[in-house]
Parts: C-alpha cells; sequence; structure tokens
C-alpha cells in the first residue's frame, strides 16, 4: 500500500493548480442519467471517487467515454438499462446515493444499497427517503438494499428540509428537475456545488428559480437534453493548500481559485494572520508574520466547511495562542486530533469540540490517515514538522486530493509517494 514521506521545514513557493470540484462533478455526473443525450463535462478532477462513479454508471447501462487524453473531459450519455446500484460499488463511495432520484425520476424504479455509516459518523440518508416520498416514491428495505418504486412519474412536493443537507439537495434537485409540476425545496443546501448542478440542469433544459439562494423553486419538464457543462474549481482543494502556503510560511499562487467560493473560510484564514489575496486567475496565499489561534465552528456553506476543519486544525496546532474547533456537521470527525497528537501537537477534545494550544514545533512521525480530509491534515503538519513523517493509508487521499504529493513537490515540500 502506497504512502507518503515528507520531510518538514520547507517555505513552499511557486504555482498550485486547482482541478475541478470532486464534489460538484459526482452529483454532475448522475445528472447524466437524467436524459439519453449527450452529457459533456469538463475540468473533471482525475479522482478514485470520479472511477467509482464512472462504474456506477457503467452499471446502470450508461457509457462514460472520456473524450481527452487526460480524462478531465467526459461524455456521459446511452441512458439507463438497469436500476441496481450494488454494495460492491456504494461501499466505497458515499455519493453514490445521488443515483437514486435520477433513477426514479427517469425509470421509476431504483434498487440502491443503503450506504453504512462511516469513519466520519453515521450519515443516515433519511432526509433523502422522505422527500421523495413526498414526490410519490415508495421505499422498502430489502437486504440491505432500499428498494424505490413510482407509479406513473414523481410529482412536485414543497419540501422543507428540518436541516441543511448537501445530498438530500442534490438528489431531490435532479428528481424535480423531471417530475410532473412545481417542487419547492426549502431550506436547501448552498454550496456552491448546489449551484453548479443548478445551473447545469439548466442548461440541460430545467427550470429552476432561486439558485444560489436556500430556497430552489422547480417547474418539472417532461424531458432534458445534451448539454455541456465545466465543473467549478475544487473550494476544498484550495482551502487546503491554501493552508500548506501558510503552515510552511511560505508563498503559493493558487491557479483557478475563486475567492467568492471559499466562504468563511477566506475570514478565518485571515483572523490567523495568512494573507489571500485576488489576482488574475487565481489567488495567492501568503503568510509572512506569525499565524494566531483562531476559533471556528464548521457549518453548513457560507459558514466555515466540515471538509476544512481537519486541515485547519493542523495550522491552529502551531499557531501562537488557542484556538477552539467546534465541529457541528459530523459527529465523529476528530480522528486526525490523537494523530496530530503524536506529532506533538496538544489538543484535547470535549464534546464536539476541540481546544488546540499552539506549540512552536511539530516533529515528524509515523500516522495513520483515517479519511479523507485527515489524510490531508497530516501531510500539513508533516510539512511543518522537524525530521520525516510517514502518511500510511493514503487511498483516502487518492479519493479526492490529484497528484497531492507532486502539487507540493513543485513548490519545493520534501515529499514523495513511496510504492
Ligand atoms: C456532502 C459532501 C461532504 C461534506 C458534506 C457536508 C459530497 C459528495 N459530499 O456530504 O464532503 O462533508 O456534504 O458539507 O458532496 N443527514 C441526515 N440525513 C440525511 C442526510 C444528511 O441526518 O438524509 C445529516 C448527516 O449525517 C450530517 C448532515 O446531515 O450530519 C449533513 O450531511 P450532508 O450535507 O447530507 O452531507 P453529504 O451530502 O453526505
Amino acid at each position: 500500500m502506497d504512502r507518503i514521506r515528507i520531510r518538514g521545514g520547507r517555505p513552499l513557493s511557486g504555482e498550485i493548480k486547482v482541478g475541478g470540484a470532486k464534489n460538484a462533478a459526482l452529483p454532475l455526473m448522475a445528472a447524466g442519467m437524467l436524459t439519453d443525450d449527450r452529457l459533456i463535462l469538463s475540468n473533471v478532477p482525475r479522482l478514485a471517487d470520479i472511477a467509482t462513479m464512472t462504474l456506477l454508471l457503467e452499471q446502470h447501462g450508461l457509457a462514460v467515454e472520456p473524450l481527452t487524453e487526460d480524462g478531465r473531459m467526459l461524455s456521459i450519455g446511452g441512458g439507463i438499462a438497469n436500476t441496481e446500484a450494488p454494495y460492491d460499488i456504494v461501499r466505497k463511495m458515499r455519493a453514490s446515493i445521488l443515483v437514486l432520484g435520477p433513477l426514479l425520476a427517469r425509470a421509476g424504479e431504483a434498487r440502491v444499497s443503503l450506504p453504512g455509516g462511516c469513519s466520519i459518523g453515521t450519515r443516515p440518508v433519511d432526509l433523502h427517503l422522505k422527500g421523495l416520498e413526498q414526490m410519490g416514491a415508495r421505499f422498502d428495505l430489502d437486504g440491505g438494499y432500499v428498494d424505490g418504486k413510482v407509479d406513473g412519474r414523481l410529482h412536485g412536493a414543497r419540501i422543507v428540509f428540518p436541516f441543511v443537507s448537501v445530498g438530500a439537495t442534490e438528489n431531490l434537485l435532479m428528481a424535480a428537475a423531471l417530475a410532473e409540476g412545481e417542487t419547492v425545496l426549502a431550506n436547501a443546501a448552498r454550496e456552491p456545488e448546489i449551484g453548479d448542478l443548478a445551473s447545469c440542469l439548466v442548461a440541460m433544459g430545467a427550470r429552476i428559480d432561486g439558485i444560489g439562494t436556500d430556497k430552489l423553486v422547480i417547474q418539472g419538464v417532461d424531458q432534458l437534453h445534451a448539454a455541456e457543462h465545466d465543473i467549478i474549481p475544487d473550494r476544498i482543494e484550495t482551502g487546503s493548500y491554501a493552508c500548506a502556503a501558510a503552515i510552511s510560511g511560505g508563498s503559493v499562487f493558487l491557479r483557478n481559485a475563486r475567492l467568492e467560493h471559499l466562504g468563511a473560510t477566506v475570514r478565518i484564514l485571515r483572523e490567523a494572520g495568512v494573507e489571500i489575496a485576488q489576482e488574475d486567475g487565481g489567488l495567492m496565499v501568503t503568510r509572512l508574520n506569525g499565524l494566531h489561534g483562531a476559533d471556528v465552528m464548521t457549518e453548513p456553506y457560507p459558514g466555515f466547511p466540515t471538509d476544512m476543519q481537519a486541515q485547519f486544525m493542523a495550522l491552529m496546532s502551531v499557531a501562537e495562542g488557542a484556538s477552539m474547533v467546534t465541529e457541528t456537521i459530523f459527529e465523529n470527525r476528530f480522528m486526525h486530533v490523537p494523530e496530530l497528537n503524536r506529532m506533538g501537537a496538544r489538543i484535547n477534545v470535549h464534546g464536539a469540540s476541540a481546544i488546540v494550544r499552539g506549540v512552536p514545533c511539530l516533529q515528524g512521525a509515523p500516522v495513520m490517515a483515517t479519511d479523507l480530509r485527515a489524510s490531508l491534515s497530516l501531510i500539513l503538519a508533516g510539512l511543518a514538522a522537524r525530521g520525516e513523517t510517514v502518511v500510511n493509508r493514503v487511498y483516502h487521499l487518492d479519493r479526492g486530493y490529484e497528484a497531492v504529493e507532486q502539487k507540493l513537490a513543485a513548490c519545493g515540500a520534501d515529499i514523495e509517494r513511496i510504492s
């Protein structure tokens, strides 16, 4: 199994190109099921999760073809021939649940393995199911699979989410695009990835009002058609490399990154002493002086993202003073804490909050990556640590970060992948 070895202490300097957003690409690929025509996606990141979604769509009978040698442009088309999403694929990637809405809207039936819990929490899908039920679907649970059926066509409904869910908003938005009549999604998630999905659906012929707000109003249409769509840059990859520049005390230009997608991340990083400036074609991130502790609480967009929490904590572990990091989205998302503490960080967890007392320097150590974002937080810690850090279980990293070691090495980091 691959590992990543880092020798810390070198300030980063140079340019990193931010790729297409994984969490936008996955629902956009599922949206390819909403028409038999071709959906052409560009700026597709090259990640293990994209390969898993490709496999899933192919299992449903669709043709997913790369249009360029580097695989960054994909054509999806051909229609649904099989309505089962098997356990073997879903267990690898929870985002597989995003095929449920499209399958019910197009084929009137779906048999989708229920995603289990994951290392960051229980993560149920009840909001997806309740919303689709309101639109006329019926569900049975059978052998770990949810069996969904619709008599005729899904119909519009007024759905008020009790709390914000990115995945449920995406599933219901796709279902509503082809439902009969009007659907209102209130208290909908506002993440930029949802705006990206909605604008692609509009290009496919969907009628959606309120894009970018927490109230989406969808007038269902009979069918959708071919479209081309360019995926937005990954705001979490952006934030992660901003933390890399900051923790190393360097200066990095993040090509393609967009300030307007970063929400609270920019404010918090600036509060901690990181300079972030919008320039032509990207963001310049610099840290010249010391880092100061800053408190954060994870929240739905535009609040501070849970997907940035582990990386920010690594940064705060070497800041001056104390920080309080509170996780409100997932109940078990502090598994990076014991690993950071093995490197000399001083972090205590109390329920949903962690108190981070900054230390002047971390020490390299062998550590274990427990999930995707935790993996990156350990790499960040390795960049700042004295001596050698080896991050094990990097398959988590490959799900969501493309060529991390190459991007960081190109900016002067001493980092390599060991097979
Ligand atoms: C998406 C992102 C993930 C990010 C998360 C929160 C993708 C592929 N994944 O995940 O990277 O960490 O948003 O920004 O885009 N919940 C329920 N019932 C449901 C659905 C969700 O209780 O039916 C709960 C979850 O357990 C969690 C909270 O709602 O506590 C938010 O989850 P949600 O926004 O749905 O996350 P995902 O869409 O799974």
